[in-house]
């Protein structure tokens, strides 16, 4: 039986997470934008004190785990509801493998790393760019916000399978908690939040090396 005090704390929670949009995978999904852009600007100017290589190994392991849920948990329901969007994000994935390959392939003191990162950091930004406005509101509509939480819930399953480290991005666990109320049938709704960043593992100075999932090291980035 549900308690006067439990009655008002859900009510007190209702109020507070009604305050938002519920959108689930596509916010989850947005934030790790914002951290690979972030991470962008590091590695393009670090500050005193930082690596570049330490930093750009931390970016391509996030970007390639971020394209790695995207592309197994999240385009897959998506291309049921939007296949030309679907397929359009793969192809702009696929070129960002491409340079992704390239940066690992030099050095970070080669002359043509500053150039490379900046091919690379435009084509994120018009990525992230296209998903947001487009790809995401569209899929939204498509599936609703029920499925769109249930598909966050398994977006940051699936990012800690692929990469142990918790450079992952996380759902505050406020909206873990009332995502996954409402994949059990609540109605819980999901706000917006921010997430911590890890730092990469030590490494040594030079190229950035290809990291497997679990990889990276546990501590943030300063
Ligand atoms: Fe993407």
């Amino acid at each position: 039986m549900t308690t006067t005090f439990e009655h008002l704390t859900a009510k007190v929670e209702n109020l507070i997470h009604g305050a938002f949009t519920a959108k689930g995978a596509a916010d989850l999904l947005a934030l790790q934008h914002r951290d690979i852009e972030e991470l962008c600007l590091k590695v393009k100017e670090p500050g005193s004190g930082q690596s570049r290589v330490k930093l750009l190994t931390q970016l391509l392991h996030l970007v390639e785990s971020h394209s790695k849920v995207e592309e197994e948990v999240f385009y897959p329901a998506a291309k049921s509801v939007n296949k030309a969007l679907t397929l359009k994000a793969l192809e702009e994935h696929a070129m960002v493998k491409a340079i992704i390959a390239k940066l690992r392939d030099i050095s970070t003191a080669d002359e043509t790393f500053a150039a490379k990162m900046a091919v690379f950091s435009e084509l994120l930004e018009q990525h992230f760019k296209a998903e947001e406005s487009q790809y995401f509101p569209a899929v939204q509509h498509a599936l609703g916000d029920d499925r769109m939480i249930e598909l966050g819930v398994q977006l940051e399953q699936a990012f800690d399978r692929f990469s142990s480290a918790p450079i992952a991005v996380k759902l505050p666990a406020k909206r873990v908690a009332a995502s996954k109320r409402t994949a059990a049938g609540g109605s819980a709704k999901v706000s917006p939040g921010s997430k911590p960043l890890a730092k990469p593992r030590a490494g040594a100075e030079g190229k950035a090396r290809n990291l497997g999932p679990g990889s990276a090291g546990r501590r943030r980035v300063p």
